[in-house]
């Protein structure tokens, strides 16, 4: 059956992950398509983004599609609309081919495709302290673009940080071993059913750097972080935090990643984000092609 929404890692069967990742790397450096107004991409953001957004909407501008845009604010979610009426809304007024939401809400997106009255596909770009699949995906394919696509198989991959209420570690950690990768969560405080996640953990970052081959440092949510976490940011830093002094551990060849939005000097120093083993503005870049690949998988499913 064709790829209806990826609203989880965990849906994606193995030969989707890679049809997706393939079709990832063949669109790199593809033209832009003039505008053919057969599909239109819904973007529904109830929290803030920069990267995510941008990124889908210049890879449905890229594909050829129109792109309509809803915001919580200025729009009737502020009036407090429910999600059921402004997605209906939505088809009705839009017909989009595909719908990508982020909610501050855990399976909220799930919810959409799930529902009756949902005749879109869904796809999901944050939700709560849950999933954010195709920043895995764009993770994934930034490493298969740096080590090579068939160099992931025994990779090591360290993912530090705020892995309690991070979306992104979560997806994260359900794709990257299924591609082979090691990955080792290194973290203040562990979800509780991390030991279900099938990856190691540590709690000793400087004992981690230097055997890794990749250190991905997450953003520590400044406003969670004095009520829940009872540590203060340079405390952060210099425990979990990429200071020079750890990525002067890391291998010659080890890279860094950040999904961004960093807090620079917290869960990462100035000279390691902007230094030569970066790969944060690859992430962005690879992020427009591997968000092209989802909803030109997921609009070509409509149309056959
Ligand atoms: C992340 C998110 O919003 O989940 N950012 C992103 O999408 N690139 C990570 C974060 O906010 O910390």
């Amino acid at each position: 059956m064709p790829l209806q929404n990826v609203v989880s890692i965990a849906d994606l069967s193995d030969a989707e992950i890679a049809l997706l990742l393939d079709r990832a790397h063949a669109l790199v450096g593809s033209p832009r398509l003039a505008p053919t107004g057969a599909a239109c991409i819904q973007l529904l953001f109830y929290e803030d983004s920069t990267r995510t957004r941008t990124s889908f909407e210049t890879a449905a501008r890229r594909l050829g599609f129109d792109v309509c845009l809803v915001t919580a604010s200025g729009s009737s979610v502020a009036k407090g609309e429910n999600l059921r009426d402004t997605i209906v809304t939505l088809q009705e007024s839009v017909d989009p081919a595909v719908i990508v939401v982020r909610h501050p809400e855990n399976y909220a997106p799930r919810f959409v495709a799930e529902a009756p009255w949902s005749t879109t596909s869904v796809v999901n770009a944050g939700d709560g302290t849950n999933e954010h699949p195709t920043q895995a995906l764009l993770d994934a394919f930034t490493l298969q673009r740096h080590f090579g696509a068939d160099r992931l198989q025994g990779l090591k991959v360290a993912i530090v940080g705020d892995i309690v209420r991070s979306r992104v570690a979560r997806s994260n950690a359900m794709l990257l071993p299924r591609l082979g990768v090691d990955v080792t969560l290194v973290a203040p405080q562990l979800p509780a059913d991390v030991s279900q996640w099938g990856v190691r953990v540590s709690g000793d970052l400087d004992a981690v750097v230097p055997d890794v081959d990749v250190v991905m440092a997450l953003r520590i949510q400044r406003e969670r972080m004095a009520s829940e976490l009872d540590i203060d940011a340079s405390d952060y830093h210099s425990t979990f935090g990429l200071t020079l002094a750890r990525a002067e551990l890391m291998a010659p060849t080890a890279m860094v990643m950040h999904p961004g939005p960093m807090n620079r000097g917290v869960e990462i120093a100035n000279e390691v984000a902007d230094g030569p083993r970066s790969l944060i503005t690859q992430q962005v870049r690879n992020g427009v092609w591997m968000r092209m690949a989802v909803l030109e998988t997921l609009v070509h499913r409509t149309e056959q």
